[in-house]
């Protein structure tokens, strides 16, 4: 894959050309497009007598969680789903908390049930992760659904939003490149329940050679120049460098960090900045393509939750 030939070749679509190298991936026109999708396949359901429905549970009041809670249920609505939030005290216990998920999970207005995480303490994530019905976990944290996506059984799975946007993502840099992801080596750096473990079940289901690598894997360097497609998910500021980038790799950053930044805010403070698990301005140069941060994977995250509840609606509906 040649960056520089690439840049003029590809579509202005979901990759852009950077200037100084690969191509840029947006995350957000992606998203769009997902959600488009969604809105049109919800009208098409609807007709048919289901309104997706979507439950958000949100425990407490941690201030990022709101935000969070409050753009997927923004989402929801401009989807044309039934959406639901349900803003429980910080002293609610784990049996009323346990209760509320058996009354979702036997609503047939319901068809994606959410908790959002991190739960206060006293309350056990996995016993209540482990309430919400396979069928209607659009998060896909259920041992079944993990189940599922362990054994490439990807049409039944409900899988995690992060991973299944990232490879959205790959998948349609790979299209816009004109590359095969079938044979190539992926890497993926991080191995979380949450993204790096159902990121390598989603490549592996495409036919990539993949390695997971990890903060004990003993030549990252080495492992990442290997490597066609990085997908990296380890949470730590700009530990990809961009001489560990193979000339021509697709590289996607799952990573969103906050890091100082330079001079004050308005009110101040120093100010501080978002950035990735990958030295952007360094990798670039190497890849054919990457994702940005902010504006890469992140925007996918809750498109992906929308086409999850989306799915789970269809096949409710039969
Ligand atoms: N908190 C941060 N990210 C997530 C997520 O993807 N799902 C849930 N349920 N909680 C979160």
């Amino acid at each position: 894959m040649n960056a520089a030939a690439l840049d003029s070749a590809a579509p202005l679509d979901v990759v852009r050309p950077s200037g100084v190298g690969g191509l840029i991936i947006d995350g957000k026109i992606a998203s769009e497009q997902v959600l488009a999708e969604v809105a049109a396949r919800t009208k098409l359901l609807a007709a048919r007598g289901t309104v997706p429905g979507l439950a958000v549970i949100l425990v407490g009041e941690n201030p990022a969680s709101q935000v969070y809670v409050g753009a997927k249920g923004k989402a929801a609505k401009s989807c044309g789903f039934h959406s639901v939030q349900h803003d429980l005290a910080a002293t609610t216990t784990e049996a009323e908390l346990l209760a509320l998920i058996a009354s979702l999970n036997a609503d047939p207005a319901i068809h994606g049930i959410l908790v959002q995480l991190p739960l206060p303490e006293g309350i056990d994530s996995t016993k209540v992760l482990e309430a919400v019905s396979p069928l209607k976990d659009v998060d896909g944290f259920h041992p079944v659904n993990v189940g599922l996506l362990g054994v490439g059984d990807i049409s039944r799975a409900l899988v995690p939003c992060t991973p299944a946007g990232s490879l959205v993502l790959l998948e349609k840099t790979a299209a816009a490149l004109g590359v095969k992801l079938d044979g190539l080596e992926a890497v993926v750096v991080g191995r979380s329940n949450i993204v790096g473990k159902p990121m390598v079940q989603l490549l592996l289901s495409k036919n990539m050679t993949v390695t997971i690598a990890h903060s004990r894997t003993k030549d990252l360097p080495g492992t990442v120049r290997r490597a066609d497609v990085v997908v990296a998910a380890v949470g730590r500021p700009e530990m990809i460098k961009g001489d560990w980038i193979k000339p021509g790799a697709i590289v996607i950053d799952v990573g969103i960090n906050r890091v100082p930044g330079e001079g004050l805010n308005a009110q101040g403070k120093p100010k501080t900045k978002l950035v990735g698990d990958v030295d952007y301005a360094a990798s670039i140069k190497n890849a054919a393509a990457i994702t940005p941060v902010p504006g890469g994977v992140g925007p996918m995250t809750i498109a992906m939750l929308m086409s999850n509840t989306l799915r789970s609606a269809e096949r409710a509906a039969g």
